[in-house]
């Protein structure tokens, strides 16, 4: 089974992730300012997790659609923040051509698939939902500050114990993804994600048919930067 089928829809995934509920109530605004698109705009939330960011987005007046591979991140979207939401893979997304105005990518939700084709899939997918001049933001982890971090750190395994949990982060050995495991409730997880370079991001946009429009390092807008915690995209559909 793919990793991200199991890892994402276990309970324990609501736990290791708890601060991110938090966290929501500073990335979202700052994330649907980036996103920048006028009241009414239809915009796509994919992958929607948990739904954690809806209602910010909905806060400027877009109209939001959720779409998730996980039943249970969607069980709970539609328990907390009610609004349409399909069940969907990333890689064959069950939208009509240029139906949306946005689409809205955030926390490094893209590179989880184990070939090239297919993160280049999910790129061309969501190029053909958005209509010509629609916008895709692209939220991911800044590479060179995530190795760094796991250089310093090392590859032992780390407590966490007011989060329940124990992680251990190591980088496979073409250095191209990043493989972070976790003990959680008596299990292992093991996301294994594709953490590209700023040059391979803007490669994938551009040959997904995307303009790239501004690349910020942070969710305050500031400009994109080699050392940045985040790399975030603002690409627009040719
Ligand atoms: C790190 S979470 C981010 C969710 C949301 N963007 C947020 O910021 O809270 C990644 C999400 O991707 C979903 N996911 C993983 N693989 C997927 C796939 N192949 N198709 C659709 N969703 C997928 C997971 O179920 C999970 O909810």
């Amino acid at each position: 089974m793919d990793w991200f089928i199991r890892d994402f829809d276990d309970p324990a995934y609501f736990d290791i992730y708890a601060d991110k509920a938090a966290d929501a109530g500073t990335e979202g605004p700052a994330l649907a300012r980036l996103l920048a698109l006028p009241p009414g705009s239809r915009v796509l939330d994919l992958p929607c997790g948990w739904g954690r960011l809806r209602p910010h987005l909905a806060a400027q007046g877009l109209w939001v659609a959720g779409g998730d591979l996980s039943r249970l991140n969607l069980r709970r979207h539609a328990a907390e923040q009610p609004g349409p939401l399909a069940r969907l893979d990333l890689r064959c997304l069950p939208f009509r051509p240029g139906c949306a105005d946005g689409v809205f990518c955030a926390f490094t939700s893209w590179g989880y698939f184990a070939t090239e084709a297919e993160n280049q899939r999910q790129i061309a997918e969501f190029a053909r939902v958005l209509r010509p001049g629609g916008i895709l933001l692209l939220d991911l982890a800044g590479r060179n500050q995530l190795r760094e971090s796991a250089s310093r750190l090392g590859d032992r395994w780390r407590d966490f114990p007011t989060l329940g949990y124990a992680e251990r982060v190591r980088w496979s050995r073409d250095q191209r993804r990043i493989l972070t495991e976790r003990r959680c409730q008596g299990k292992t997880f093991r996301h294994d994600i594709w953490i590209p370079t700023d040059t391979e991001v803007r490669t994938a946009l551009a040959q997904g048919g995307f303009g790239l429009e501004a690349a910020f390092g942070a969710l305050d807008g500031r400009a994109w930067a080699p050392g940045a915690e985040r790399w975030i995209y603002r690409a627009v559909r040719r």
